[in-house]
């Protein structure tokens, strides 16, 4: 058992609920409310005492008193200075020897980790990146693959069994298009690169999607094409399965450069031959019901889904991305047990998702199923200078690919300026680091469900809250060990920290506000609090640096403020890992 708590607010909360309750009978509905405090006053503050004297009839003031009394005579290990302020707000501070013992108890990302077991025994599934295939992956794909990784990390780190699963859309009208016009182009396949295939297939497709809107002929056979596919004729899947093969090789080299990976990559198409069993049940519930030949489900006592109702089988007898989703949440629970499932798409995917899981919560109450928590993590959009969607000058949205390698090459040129003795392979290393870190964090900063604008400049300044000023503080403490001669690993347990100057206690106590933080992000999935606390700690860092004797100090001081430089790195690094992002030794 640690001695020391790792998350001081969780702490305070449970040690204010007992002796409220023990001392001052207060009864259980009360909420502390233990959030971080301005820091003139404190480190936390309760500020739950107001609401539950309102509730209860009492004088807030005098509540506060009273609590305040209670904590001040039991043993208040690891706080000092309590006070009371306003109407009943009690401050908290982490007295110096706590803070030394909790630099000393938590050293490592391992540690960390490992004191974060809330999750531990539930399997989570994150359902993220999800393209459309015979496309290119573009800019609309990016903040799903960006948080949706970011997200499944902080899972994992709080000890969730994850599954990785990137739901293609492999299976719809497209491919009646995209089949009918390939069988009316002769076009020679060879010799294409997967990028240059997809770019091919994207024009095909546009000229079989004209063609269809032209005649009612052309639209007929794109529909036959369809069925014959959706019939499992071989030429059809064989020629569905090419398209699919290459459009994953594409979206690979996409994954590869930006570090994201998949546990599963079961597309649409998977859920093909599950869709009656969806079907035959709801429809045995009571839930879907027949509408002008499709077969549909009404929620009566939603306010728009009374009338707007959710298609799970279309007229013409086919699935659709409704019912095929449907089938993923019973193949979820059923196979993998699942407890959670996380879906990460556009803001505009809110009413499918709101009807998806009011559907599956009726179907899977009739049924006795158990019901999985279903949770819709939506984000806005990225938008060009003009405020709009971003597009290339033709109007089309930005590949991924052309972003990426515009950001390395932007990189690059950062990298060189600073140090043009770079080895060339490490050049190569630093500025994809930098490049695609700039876009996962230019991206991830933003709380997920605003729009934001796609700056080149800001997320690529050295200065501010980007990743490469951040990537930057980390090569920096880098520099520092290896200036002192001394491997940051090392100065695990074994040296004491202890902590004098202002400025490094401030460190200090930046540094103990990490747990907190990344409960903050895990309870709404929101991984920029994460950004905004290690911009913080790294301005904190910079300022401690700049004031006070590290290198210079005397010996037993020196390896004193080379440890506290080794847990500012640890969290730095943590921090940047969880959103995916590489933290490097050197730039
Ligand atoms: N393929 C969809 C799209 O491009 C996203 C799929 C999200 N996941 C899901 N299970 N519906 O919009």
């Amino acid at each position: 058992m640690k001695t020391c708590p790792f998350d001081f607010q969780r702490f305070i909360d449970g040690w204010v609920r007992e002796i409220a309750m023990s001392r001052c009978h207060l009864s259980e509905d009360f909420d502390p409310q233990i959030l971080p405090s301005d820091p003139r006053f404190g480190d936390f503050q309760c500020n739950g005492i107001f609401a539950h004297a309102k509730r209860s009839g009492m004088v807030p003031r005098q509540l506060g008193e009273r609590v305040l009394e209670a904590l001040q005579s039991s043993d208040a290990a690891h706080l000092c200075d309590l006070s009371l302020a306003g109407a009943g707000f009690i401050n908290f501070k982490i007295a110096v020897p706590a803070i030394e013992n909790w630099l000393a108890t938590y050293t490592s990302e391992e540690d960390f980790s490992d004191a974060t077991g809330d999750l531990s025994g539930k399997t989570i599934v994150v359902d993220y990146s999800c393209p459309n295939t015979a496309k290119q992956m573009h800019v609309g794909h990016l903040r799903s693959m960006v948080i949706g990784d970011a997200i499944a990390r902080l899972l994992d780190f709080f000890g969730a069994d994850v599954i990785r699963d990137n739901h293609l859309g492999d299976w719809g009208t497209q491919f009646g298009i995209l089949l009918m016009q390939l069988r009316e182009e002769k076009i020679s396949w060879e010799n294409l690169s997967p990028d240059e295939t997809l770019e091919c297939l994207e024009t095909v497709y546009r000229r079989g999607t004209q063609a269809t809107q032209a005649s009612d002929d052309a639209m007929e056979r794109a529909r036959a094409e369809l069925v014959a596919l959706q019939n499992g004729d071989p030429e059809r899947i064989a020629t569905w399965k090419w398209i699919n093969a290459v459009s994953y090789a594409s979206f690979q080299e996409i994954y590869d450069l930006a570090g994201v990976k998949f546990d599963h990559v079961l597309g649409e198409s998977f859920y093909r031959n599950r869709v009656n069993r969806v079907y035959d049940e709801l429809s045995q519930c009571g839930i879907a019901e027949a509408d002008e030949g499709a077969l549909v489900v009404f929620h009566r006592d939603h306010p728009r889904f009374d009338q707007q109702p959710f298609i799970v089988r279309k007229r013409d007898g086919a699935s659709n991305y409704a019912t095929t989703d449907l089938a993923t949440v019973l193949y979820r629970r059923e196979e993998w047990h699942c407890n959670e499932i996380i879906y990460v798409t556009d803001g505009r995917q809110r009413d499918h998702f709101q009807q998806l899981f009011l559907t599956v919560e009726r179907w899977f109450a009739a049924k006795g199923y158990t019901l999985p928590v279903l949770k819709h993590v939506w984000f806005g959009t990225v938008c060009g200078e003009d405020g709009k969607a971003i597009k290339t000058r033709s109007g089309e949205p930005i590949r991924l690919k052309t972003l990426f390698a515009e950001a390395i090459h932007r990189a690059e040129e950062i990298v060189v300026s600073k140090d043009s003795n770079l080895a060339a392979e490490e050049r190569v290393h630093i500025s994809r680091a930098v490049g695609i870190g700039a876009i996962k964090y230019g991206d991830l900063l933003q709380n997920r469900t605003s729009d934001y604008m796609f700056s080149w400049d800001k997320m690529l300044s050295l200065e501010g809250n980007t990743a490469p000023y951040l990537q930057y503080a980390v090569a920096r403490l880098h520099a520092i060990f290896r200036r002192a001669n001394v491997d940051p690993h090392a100065l695990g347990k074994s040296h004491k920290i202890h902590l004098q100057e202002p400025q490094e206690i401030a460190l200090a106590r930046k540094l103990l506000f990490y747990p907190c933080v990344l409960r903050q992000a895990l309870a709404d999935l929101r991984p920029h609090f994460i950004c905004t606390y290690i911009y913080e700690l790294a301005g904190v860092f910079s300022t401690f640096y700049n004031s006070t004797k590290v290198l210079d100090a005397d010996q037993q001081t020196l390896f004193s403020r080379l440890s506290l430089c080794a847990r500012t790195r640890a969290i730095l690094r943590s921090g940047l890992n969880l959103l995916g992002i590489n933290a490097l030794e050197r730039m």
